[in-house]
């Protein structure tokens, strides 16, 4: 219910103030912070030594619609914190994993693809395969804390970079270690158990960068995992009441839901502890599924041609797991706009651009900043 009302009240702003697009925004903070998988990695999983060189992203049609070839992104063409930076006139980004090759930039991402909120023991313990690139929240953090410790250049720079001046943002919004376990059998029952340990490791990162001097904290809710085009391929069942009125998968779904409720009520909590905290969160459950249910047609029968990856093989949901997008015999959709879902694991740029141009307003005028 609160929730709900939070997701009004963003949505009421957003409808009654213009869009901070195409003018300058000028904020009371000069950098960004960002955790999170992929929605908003900019290229730190294909820089994950050894396997990242060989990771789908770095091969075409990534990168298609824009800038027109492979950058690392798991998109078609930007992400989520691209339209974020832009939106906030701080887009000079870049990713950790390159930054000795930047003089001077805006904001460090620490998001990397696919990655966990919870360590990588956490799974090995349960007999959960994790990828190699995994690299899980406290690791992010371990990037954070020694880059705070690394040299800065000029005066200018090093003030520019504390974490006071900035905006931290936490997005684990894809819910992969509940998607990675789900794949490999475990139990909707069991996966369930997991939920609150995931909202833990966000809310106490939290705390980490705001005992670190960190002020603005925004999060994101979980995107609905039963709406994944590689969740409905694994889990695929004949049991049609199994599905709910988008062709998503109910049981999965009430796991995000589930999160998002948790992590809404872990946030107001720290808000609490921290009455000098700008805390903001932005919702991807309510609009991606406006973005699903704005191209669904109606009386799509059993599978909803919305739930069709862009770029993929196979099935019926253009995606199979041994052929990703990038593999030679994979295609492409001739206009990328008209699809929710990417390659099958991520989503499209059209929907960041409309998730974000959706949350972002209201995020502004919270966190203080003008347009001019
Ligand atoms: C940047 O360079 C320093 C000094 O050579 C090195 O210790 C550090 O690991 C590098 N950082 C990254 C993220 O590559
Ligand atoms: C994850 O591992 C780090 C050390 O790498 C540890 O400090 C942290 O407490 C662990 N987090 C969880 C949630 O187990
Ligand atoms: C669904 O039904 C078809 C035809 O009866 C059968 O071949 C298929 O294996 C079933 N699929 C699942 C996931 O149970
Ligand atoms: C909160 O801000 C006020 C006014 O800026 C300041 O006086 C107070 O010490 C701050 N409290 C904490 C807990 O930081």
């Amino acid at each position: 219910m609160q929730s709900l009302k939070t997701i009004a009240f963003f949505l009421l702003i957003a409808a009654a103030t213009t869009s901070s697009q195409n003018t300058n925004t000028k904020c009371p903070f000069q950098f960004l912070y960002h955790f999170g998988d992929g929605i908003s990695d900019i290229g730190n999983s294909v820089r994950v030594e050894p396997f990242g060189p060989l990771l789908p992203p770095t091969r075409d049609p990534y990168g298609v619609t824009f800038p027109g070839h492979p950058t690392g992104r798991w998109s078609d063409g930007r992400v989520d914190v691209d339209y974020v930076a832009e939106d906030v006139g701080l887009p000079n980004i870049i990713q950790y994993l390159s930054m000795n090759m930047s003089k001077s930039y805006d904001g460090i991402i620490f998001s990397v693809a696919r990655s966990t909120a919870l360590n990588t023991s956490f799974f090995d313990s349960r007999g959960i395969h994790i990828p190699p690139y995994d690299i899980p929240l406290a690791t992010q953090l371990s990037w954070f804390r020694t880059y705070l410790q690394s040299n800065c250049t000029t005066q200018t720079e090093c003030a520019k970079r504390q974490p006071s001046n900035s905006v931290v943002l936490f997005e684990f919004s894809e819910l992969n270690d509940l998607g990675y376990a789900l794949l490999q059998g475990k139990s909707i029952q069991e996966v369930t158990t997991y939920v609150p340990l995931l909202v833990d490791a966000q809310v106490n990162a939290a705390r980490e960068v705001i005992k670190l001097g960190a002020t603005r904290v925004v999060y994101t809710t979980a995107a609905p995992l039963g709406c994944y085009p590689y969740i409905l391929t694994a889990l695929s069942t004949n049991d049609t009441s199994a599905y709910d009125g988008l062709g998503c998968l109910k049981a999965v779904n009430n796991l995000a839901l589930n999160f998002n409720e948790n992590l809404l009520k872990a946030f107001l909590a720290l808000q609490a502890e921290f009455p000098n905290l700008t805390i903001i969160g932005a919702d991807y459950y309510l609009t991606v599924t406006a973005q699903i249910t704005l191209k669904t047609v109606l009386g799509f029968g059993r599978e909803n041609p919305a739930l069709r990856s862009c770029c993929g093989i196979g099935g019926r949901y253009n995606y199979d797991d041994r052929r990703l997008c990038g593999s030679p015999d994979a295609t492409v959709c001739p206009n990328p706009n008209d699809y929710i879902y990417w390659d099958g694991l991520h989503f499209t740029q059209q929907v960041y651009r409309a998730v974000i141009g959706i949350q972002v307003v209201p995020a502004l005028l919270l966190l203080k900043c003008r347009l001019i």
